[in-house]
């Protein structure tokens, strides 16, 4: 490099120092391993070779995200790839389908477009990953870890300092109870019951996690999807979204922070704190972005392959009929991580809970 002007000569090595100082930041993670839990929110592609609708490893999916396609349902990041890079990790988390032996160690991402805290819940487009799949697939992650580590005693030290996600719940609601005509839930449960249910099968798969090594676990509400574009299309509204679907799902979403806090007082060494995904979503101020899709919908709610989605992004909520553009996905992430109130996250944000897990394992170590 040749210097002409001494001025912009020293604005770029300040600028190559700046970018050093920052790659040193990022390859500093707060916690040394993160592993992800969930549905399409989440999944970072481990459907893409599953026999299902729910699928995103097409154009225009991932047309703001820095490897393109990869099966993520959104434009860009989801919340779990934003959260990561806020934990200081520099690479994406890897998915299950694909992680190496290297990547496991510092997490993997088990999220699955489809599934469900029920079995059953997204069986109408095809196969998925449920919840309880994907628990066994940490089991055996775990596996390979003690493996890789060889020695136990370390290993259950290690996966005590994780971060664990869990986005669960939407396809429980929109890929079964709101569905009379593929499931029976909705005959056989009230709302309230249905939810009563859920929360009770959910609290028995975090306390799976639990026994797995988990410690420090952001557990997140389900959303608004009576707000989604595919389900005001499907059931119309008198406002801006369907009521009944989100008055439904309060129902589940106001039995978790009692249902995180009793998994807490049970385990003394639990932190599990909920993440409130409706209020954080809910706009305080201001004028709301219109409750409709950038790309144009299959008629099953995904974005038609290779259509040409709306050209600006950051004014669109929603990519698709359901999924979050990476905008939404970030006021999401940011939120979570640092709480911007009292009722985003309790009893901790992610921030707290990442500061926590180091503490605890310095007093371990004294
Ligand atoms: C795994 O990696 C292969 C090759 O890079 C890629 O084609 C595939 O889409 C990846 N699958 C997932 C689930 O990321
Ligand atoms: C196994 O890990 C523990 C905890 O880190 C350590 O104290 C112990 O020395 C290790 N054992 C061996 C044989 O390396
Ligand atoms: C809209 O209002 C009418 C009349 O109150 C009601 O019957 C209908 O269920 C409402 N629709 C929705 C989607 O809330
Ligand atoms: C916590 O303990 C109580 C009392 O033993 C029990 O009823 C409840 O199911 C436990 N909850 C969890 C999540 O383990
Ligand atoms: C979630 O946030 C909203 C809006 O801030 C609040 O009204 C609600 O009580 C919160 N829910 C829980 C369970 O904390
Ligand atoms: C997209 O919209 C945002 C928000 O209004 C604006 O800041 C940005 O400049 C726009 N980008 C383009 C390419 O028009």
């Amino acid at each position: 490099m040749t210097c002409y002007f001494s001025l912009l000569c020293h604005t770029m090595i300040v600028a190559v120092l700046m970018q050093f100082q920052i790659f040193v930041a990022v390859s500093q993670p707060q916690v040394p391993c993160y592993f992800i839990f969930g549905d399409s929110l989440v999944d970072n592609g481990n459907n893409n070779d599953l026999v299902t609708m729910a699928k995103a490893n097409y154009p225009p999916y991932g047309i703001d995200f820095p490897e393109g396609v990869t099966g993520r349902f959104t434009n860009g990041r989801t919340i779990a790839d934003i959260i990561g890079q806020l934990l200081g990790f520099s690479k994406f988390i890897s998915s299950f389908a694909n992680a190496t032996d290297e990547d496991i160690s510092t997490g993997v991402n088990y999220g699955s477009g489809g599934a469900g805290i029920r079995d059953e819940s997204g069986s109408n487009l095809g196969g998925h990953i449920s919840l309880n799949m994907q628990l066994q697939n940490h089991a055996a992650i775990l596996s390979r870890l003690l493996l890789l580590q060889q020695n136990s005693t370390f290993t259950n030290e290690y996966v005590k300092k994780c971060i664990y996600l869990v986005n669960m719940g939407s396809n429980d609601y929109i890929n079964n109870y709101l569905m009379p005509e593929k499931f029976p839930t909705s005959r056989i449960f009230t709302p309230d019951q249905y939810a009563a249910v859920l929360a009770s099968q959910f609290s028995q798969q975090l306390t799976t996690l639990y026994q797995l090594g988990a410690r420090n676990v952001a557990v997140f509400g389900v959303g608004l999807i009576g707000c989604t574009p595919a389900e005001i299309a499907r059931f119309g509204t008198n406002g801006t979204c369907v009521e009944s679907i989100n008055n439904d799902v309060k129902l589940f979403n106001d039995r978790l922070k009692p249902l995180v806090d009793n998994i807490n007082s049970n385990f003394s060494d639990a932190r599990y704190t909920f993440i409130n995904a409706t209020g954080i979503s809910t706009p305080q101020r201001g004028v709301a972005l219109p409750n409709v899709p950038c790309c144009q919908l299959r008629s099953d709610g995904q974005c038609i392959p290779n259509s040409i989605p709306c050209a600006n992004r950051s004014l669109f909520t929603f990519f698709d009929g359901f999924h979050p553009t990476e905008v939404a996905n970030t006021v999401l992430a940011t939120r979570s991580y640092n709480a911007q109130s009292p009722t985003d996250a309790s009893p901790y944000d992610i921030s707290q809970l990442a500061a926590i897990s180091t503490d605890a394992s310095q007093l371990a170590a004294i």
